[in-house]
């Protein structure tokens, strides 16, 4: 069944788990979703970027999602529009059904400029006001995702600030996000504290100076009853790199948020966790072996099969380590 964001993250915060918001593009990467949540009993957040939409065709990626809430009755889904670069993207996704939509704020609708908070608060709130109409659910930001290391938001082709940001514009204070949450009503907070998008989050295995799991916690500790949310929170794992690296691949030294870290994140009051990059290492880094195991084959539905198995395997490891299991 399609179910609000405000509705899983309430029964998130209940019960105390966190929820892994996988991106999708294609049919393949909704399976492996589904399959994983099934396997383990987890409810799921299945979310669309800009670029998938464009990707895939809207109402292609759309129509994936209601198949798999076809298929899986039991299993409650959010539809989430992720990173909205204006009201109009929000009101469109409002319109074709999606259940939940974030209002990317934080930067300007070029999706590089980073706006003012007075323009942050004002697009989310108008957001929010029509979309609680509707039912659906809004996710706000507050603060920009980039790398305490370098000032740099990372990722060159996706979204991201362009330029050097400032250390206050790199980690979201409490005090702003009190005010922004109470003038935005938004149902979900997500906050910058050191993570970016992408493969390249970190030059070594992060440590609490470049991974500011501290402010999470001053962030829970002013707004209690906000669901925070974690973007750029693939753990960009080091076996993928190596069998990417293995098979042909060229991908230079990097590392990722550390699920352990996200645990910690969760005991306060992260509730939504957002994982692209580790789907797509999964996926790249099984294709590449089988197709390099089994140079004969010519059947893409064999190295696809590939894919969707060791993507399922790592959403299922997410479910389980983030205490989702069990909870649909
Ligand atoms: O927001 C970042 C996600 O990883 C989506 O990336 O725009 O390449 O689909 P994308
Ligand atoms: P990753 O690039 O770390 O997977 O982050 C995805 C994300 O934040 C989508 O909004
Ligand atoms: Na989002
Ligand atoms: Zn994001």
């Amino acid at each position: 069944a399609l179910i609000s964001l405000r509705q899983l993250l309430d029964h998130a915060a209940e019960h105390g788990y966190g929820m892994p918001a996988y991106n999708a593009n294609n049919m393949e990467q909704v399976h492996s979703i589904m399959e994983a949540a099934a396997a383990v009993d987890s409810p799921v957040i299945i979310q669309a970027s800009a670029g998938a939409r464009k990707y895939a065709g809207e109402p292609f990626l759309r129509h994936n999602i209601i198949a798999a809430i076809e298929q899986y009755p039991d299993i409650p889904v959010v539809l989430h529009q992720d990173h909205g670069s204006e009201p109009a993207v929000c009101l469109r996704s409002i319109q074709s059904g999606f259940s939940s939509v974030m209002m990317d704020g934080s930067l300007m609708p070029d999706m590089k400029t980073p706006a003012s908070y007075d323009y942050n608060r004002d697009v989310t709130a108008k957001v929010s006001e029509i979309a609680h109409a509707c039912g659906v659910s809004v996710e706000g930001e507050l603060g920009c995702l980039g790398s305490l290391e370098t000032g740099m938001a990372g990722e060159e082709d996706g979204s991201g600030a362009e330029g050097q940001l400032s250390h206050d514009q790199l980690l979201t204070d409490p005090d702003e996000a009190a005010d922004f949450v109470k003038n935005t009503k938004c149902d979900a907070l997500a906050i910058a504290i050191g993570t970016s998008h992408g493969a390249y989050k970190f030059t070594r295995p992060p440590t609490g100076d470049i991974l500011a799991i501290q402010r999470v916690k001053e962030i829970h500790a002013r707004i209690p009853d906000t669901h925070l949310v974690m973007h750029g929170s693939s753990s960009v794992p080091q076996e993928w790199l190596q069998i990417i690296n293995k098979y042909g691949g060229d991908m230079g030294e990097t590392y990722g948020v550390p699920v352990e870290e996200i645990q910690e994140g969760i005991k306060h009051g992260v509730r939504k966790v957002n994982i692209d990059t580790d789907l797509r290492m999964a996926s790249t880094g099984a294709v590449r072996k089988f197709l390099a195991e089994n140079p004969k084959e010519f059947d893409p539905r064999k190295f696809l099969k590939a894919s969707t198995a060791a993507m399922k395997d790592l959403c299922q490891a997410r479910y389980e380590a983030f205490g989702c299991a069990g909870m649909a």
